[in-house]
């Protein structure tokens, strides 16, 4: 047990902003060492409060990020053991080159669908049970741009004026990955994409066990806000957006490579701030922790 108390002794949290619990960094994790029980557990209590979790310098592969991402909860399984050149089942590549490590072409759909990290957005909104999280490492990290802003959707919701609030409380929104495609002239989904991603209804403020309440937006894949016209969602939609981006609500990342950051899906929303897609290199692993559903 002495690896385990040498380890949570040297464990340091500190916040990343000043005014807000939102964003904390991480330091004195030794990554040679796998996670003890002890900095599991506090780590998953930080990350329940301060939402987003950023490991500055987590020099570790792709098995030790599985393992690490294993301890907050059950990961999504992209592909059978053995596939995709070693890499762990569990983890996904989010990156600009193709596999000969040549740029993508600006135009090609693989970049247009790269490129709907830039927009606003919940990670995997248009399913039922969105993904609660996810941990994501810079292999390779862009010299300008590419940054990702984080959105404490927890201090949207509390600071919005009242009467808002009470507008928006009861209602519930439509989210679907089909309009999102149509909206954004993208390849048609075929029939079997279309039959296994159908709309969802999410309501647009979630209620969490702690008792609070986010804001839930995820723009591209917003149809509408039940029992509203579609230039009425559409126009609320727009107004609580730009209301929750307010630099005083977000965290902006720069990445260097090897930083690793978990984020809470359940209450964040986050972007990719734009970057030259063709000429610099962006190399992301994630795992994706799997959703548990919204407490009522
Ligand atoms: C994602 C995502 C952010 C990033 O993979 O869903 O939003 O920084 N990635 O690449
Ligand atoms: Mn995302």
């Amino acid at each position: 047990m002495s690896s385990h108390s040498s380890n949570l002794s040297k464990l340091q949290l500190r916040p990343l902003l000043l005014r807000s619990r939102f964003g904390a960094e991480i330091h004195g994790l030794d990554w040679t060492l796998p996670l003890s029980l002890c900095d599991a557990r506090t780590l998953r209590q930080a990350w329940a409060r301060h939402g987003v979790l950023v490991f500055p310098g987590a020099d570790i592969d792709d098995w030790s990020q599985a393992r690490f991402a294993r301890r907050f909860g059950h990961l999504c399984v992209f592909r059978p053991a053995g596939e995709d050149g070693g890499l762990p089942p569990q983890v996904y590549r989010s990156v600009n080159v193709d596999d000969a490590g040549r740029s993508i072409v600006p135009d090609s759909l693989t970049a247009r669908l790269l490129m709907l990290n830039w927009l606003w957005h919940v990670d995997a909104c248009y399913r039922r049970l969105p993904t609660r999280g996810v941990v994501l490492r810079a292999v390779e990290a862009a010299g300008d741009g590419g940054d990702t802003i984080f959105v404490d959707m927890a201090a949207a919701y509390a600071e919005l004026p009242a009467a808002t609030r009470s507008q928006v409380d009861a209602l519930v929104a439509r989210h679907s990955f089909a309009y999102m495609v149509r909206q954004r002239g993208l390849p048609a989904l075929s029939a079997d994409e279309a039959a296994a991603l159908p709309a969802v209804d999410h309501p647009l403020v979630r209620r969490h066990a702690d008792g609070r309440r986010s804001l839930f937006l995820s723009p591209p894949y917003m149809e509408c806000i039940l029992g509203m016209s579609h230039e009425a969602s559409q126009g609320l939609i727009a107004e609580l957006t730009a209301w929750s981006t307010q630099e005083r609500f977000c965290y902006c990342h720069r990445w260097r490579p090897n930083d690793m950051v978990i984020w809470d899906n359940r209450w964040t929303m986050h972007r990719v701030t734009p970057y030259d897609i063709s000429r610099e290199r962006r190399v992301m692993h994630g795992c994706v922790i799997v959703g548990g559903g919204v407490p009522a």
